[in-house]
């Protein structure tokens, strides 16, 4: 069975890191085009890099949680071809045990240099002294995350998973972002099967055959047990 997963801010809530959309419109404190656009890194590079050097540190202190892991034991499952995609720049998929992530919003434990575009592991802060270790810039190093108005990764990897999949699953996002938020009709065009995975009702669910709520780390595991057993029973 070929299953392709979107992930979103949701499936991190329970370990810890904040989602995006709180009822006051901020971003943890701040507007996101100021610290999530190119124009916002232009005007500001120190407020971006301070942002997300506070974010990274985070991450650093938090774990995945069951959700994650029940996603990496899918990837094991025999008769299961699983493609995972997240808009997560989170490593918490890794760190439970998934082995290929397509990271379509980038990953916060990387920086790029925008003079030579070297893409380097990163776990600690940057800032504008940062000097590329390739080309040995100053001030050219940036978190190597997708901002608004920049084409996300991966973009016709997804689309050709989700056309020849048999099930398409989004688990923990909003649908407001787009194009992340266009996979589901992308599958039904497809003749694809669509499942929703989520807290509460989301700007997409009309458009999912169906739709279960609950928290990620309860309804990911039951629902990858389902999945399991249902492979089996093929078999
Ligand atoms: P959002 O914060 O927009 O949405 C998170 C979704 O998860 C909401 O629908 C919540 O109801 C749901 N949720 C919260 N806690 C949950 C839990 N414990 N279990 C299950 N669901 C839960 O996050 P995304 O949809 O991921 O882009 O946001 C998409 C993109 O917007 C992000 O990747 C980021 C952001 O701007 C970029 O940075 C480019």
């Amino acid at each position: 069975m070929k299953i392709v997963v979107l992930t979103g801010a949701g499936i991190s809530a329970e370990s810890g890191v904040p989602t995006f959309r709180g009822s006051d419109g901020l971003w943890e404190g701040h507007r996101v085009e100021d610290v999530a656009s190119p124009e916002g890194f232009a005007r500001d590079p120190q407020l971006v890099h301070t942002f997300y050097n506070g974010r990274r540190r985070k991450l650093l202190e938090v774990e995945p949680n069951p959700a994650h892991r029940a996603l990496a034991k899918l990837a094991r499952v025999r008769g299961v071809d699983l493609t995972l995609v997240t808009q997560n720049i989170d490593d918490l998929h890794e760190r439970a045990g998934s082995e290929e992530v397509l990271h379509m919003h980038g990953e916060l434990l990387k920086a790029r240099c925008n003079e030579c575009g070297v893409v380097i592991p990163c776990r600690e802060d940057l800032s504008r002294a940062s000097i590329c270790p390739a080309c040995k810039g100053i001030d050219c190093m940036r978190p190597h995350v997708v901002w608004f108005g920049e084409v996300p990764f991966g973009l016709d990897e997804i689309a050709a998973a989700i056309s020849s999949s048999d099930r398409f699953v989004a688990i923990g996002t909003s649908g407001r972002v787009y194009p992340a938020a266009s996979f589901v009709s992308w599958a039904r065009q497809a003749g694809v099967s669509t499942l929703e995975l989520n807290l509460e009702e989301s700007a997409a669910s009309g458009v999912f055959h169906e739709s279960r709520r609950g928290r990620a780390g309860e309804i990911v595991p039951l629902w990858v047990e389902e999945v399991i057993s249902s492979v089996n029973q093929r078999s």
